[in-house]
Parts: C-alpha cells; sequence; structure tokens
C-alpha cells in the first residue's frame, strides 16, 4: 500500500477547459457548491500541490502545507513568501523526495492543477474528483488536462485506468456534480 495517497480536483466548464482563452478562470466556473467541496477537500488533505499560477483563493490557504511547481529552482528550495510552502522543479528532483522535504510522507495529497500539473499525475492519482458545470462552455479555453479537447477530460481519465464512480450533486442552482475516478485494483493473472 502506497504512503501517499494522490488526490485531484479540478471544476470543467461543458467542453473541458479550465480557464478562459487568458489563462484566469472565469466567475461562471467559481460555483458555491463546488468551493465547499473543494475548501472541505482541501482543509482535510495533507499536502496541496500546484504549478505557479494555481494556488486556491481559500481564507484557509495559509494554514495548509504546500508544494508548487517552479521553474525558478534547480530542484526544491524554501519558498521565500511562504513558510509552508516548498518550490519544487520535477526536473532536478523526484516528487517523493520533495514531498518528504516538506515534511509528508503518508497521507493525502491534493493535486489542484494547472493542465501540466494534472498531466504529471495520471497515472499516479488514485481518485480524481472531476467537477462539471454542464451550461458553461469556453470556447478556445484552457483545456483542464493535455489531450483535450481531442478527447474529452472523462476518455482521459478512462485511458489512465481510472473509472467513474457515482455523480454527486453539489450545486442545485449550476447543475454542477463531482464524478470520484477511482483507479481500478490491479487484477492478479
Ligand atoms: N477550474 C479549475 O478547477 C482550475 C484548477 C487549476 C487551475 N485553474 C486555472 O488555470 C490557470 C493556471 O493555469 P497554468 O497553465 O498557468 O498552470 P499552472 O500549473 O498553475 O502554472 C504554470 C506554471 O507552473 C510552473 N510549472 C508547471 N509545471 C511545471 C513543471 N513541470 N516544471 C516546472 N515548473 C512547472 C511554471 O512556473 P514558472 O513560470 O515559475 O517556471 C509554469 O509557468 C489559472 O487561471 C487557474 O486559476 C483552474
Amino acid at each position: 500500500m502506497p504512503a501517499l495517497r494522490i488526490e485531484g480536483y479540478v471544476i470543467v466548464s461543458a467542453d473541458g477547459r479550465l480557464a478562459n482563452a487568458h489563462n484566469v478562470m472565469p466567475d461562471d466556473l467559481k460555483v458555491e457548491g463546488d468551493k465547499r467541496f473543494f475548501t472541505s477537500a482541501l482543509d482535510r488533505a495533507d499536502l496541496v500541490v500546484h504549478g505557479r499560477h494555481s494556488e486556491e483563493e481559500q481564507p484557509n490557504a495559509p494554514k495548509r502545507r504546500r508544494i508548487i511547481l517552479t521553474g525558478d529552482v534547480e530542484t526544491i528550495a524554501p519558498d521565500p513568501t511562504n513558510p509552508k510552502a516548498l518550490l519544487w522543479n520535477p526536473a532536478g528532483c523526484s516528487f517523493e523526495r520533495a514531498s518528504r522535504e516538506a515534511g509528508v510522507s503518508s497521507g493525502t495529497v491534493a493535486i489542484i492543477g494547472g493542465p501540466s500539473v494534472f498531466g504529471m499525475f495520471m497515472d499516479r492519482y488514485d481518485t480524481f474528483w472531476l467537477s462539471v458545470a454542464p451550461r458553461v462552455r469556453i470556447p478556445n479555453g484552457e483545456p483542464c488536462f493535455p489531450g483535450v479537447p481531442a478527447r474529452t477530460p472523462q476518455q482521459v481519465l478512462a485511458a489512465h485506468g481510472l473509472r467513474a464512480g457515482e455523480p454527486q450533486l453539489i450545486d442545485a442552482a449550476h447543475d454542477v456534480s463531482v464524478t470520484p475516478w477511482r483507479r481500478e485494483p490491479k487484477t492478479s493473472p
């Protein structure tokens, strides 16, 4: 049993975008029910991991231990602006080492984007929580994962061995549901 449990979180438009063409998350995707779901998940996580432009905008953000991906460091380095954060360049250091240096060797890791960071962990998620806002479309927006829009986000998750569980309605007013995509247990020959 791996010591770290890896979980992904994103909210996407009906066409699989997580931000607009200017790489900004539009207000249409900032849905109250999803914010509540995301906040409580991050409050339970032992470590939050994201690219330099994807820190969550939440009151509890300063309390959370985090790893921030950046090319500004060669391997890992303390974040001079946040004592709870470690800067990490995956080209120079493994995730196992980075998380150990961040003080987390077991527990739950929340991967929260952006697209290339989601892509890096695609074969490692235990569960990916995919929230969809079906009434929002962002033509020319930023695709949520590498491979979208040629494939849907759901097809990408399935291609990496994840299977959809039961969707939960988290915001009835906006018709937003979250679906847990869980890794299928390996069957023995
Ligand atoms: N809808 C959602 O749920 C959701 C989720 C996440 C993000 N977003 C939105 O998506 C947008 C951010 O997207 P983004 O494409 O800018 O992604 P990002 O991953 O947040 O930021 C990209 C930056 O992270 C660093 N980085 C990422 N991968 C790296 C790697 N493999 N090695 C080294 N550094 C790496 C680089 O920083 P340096 O430039 O410092 O080298 C890169 O410029 C924002 O608008 C955000 O709000 C939305």
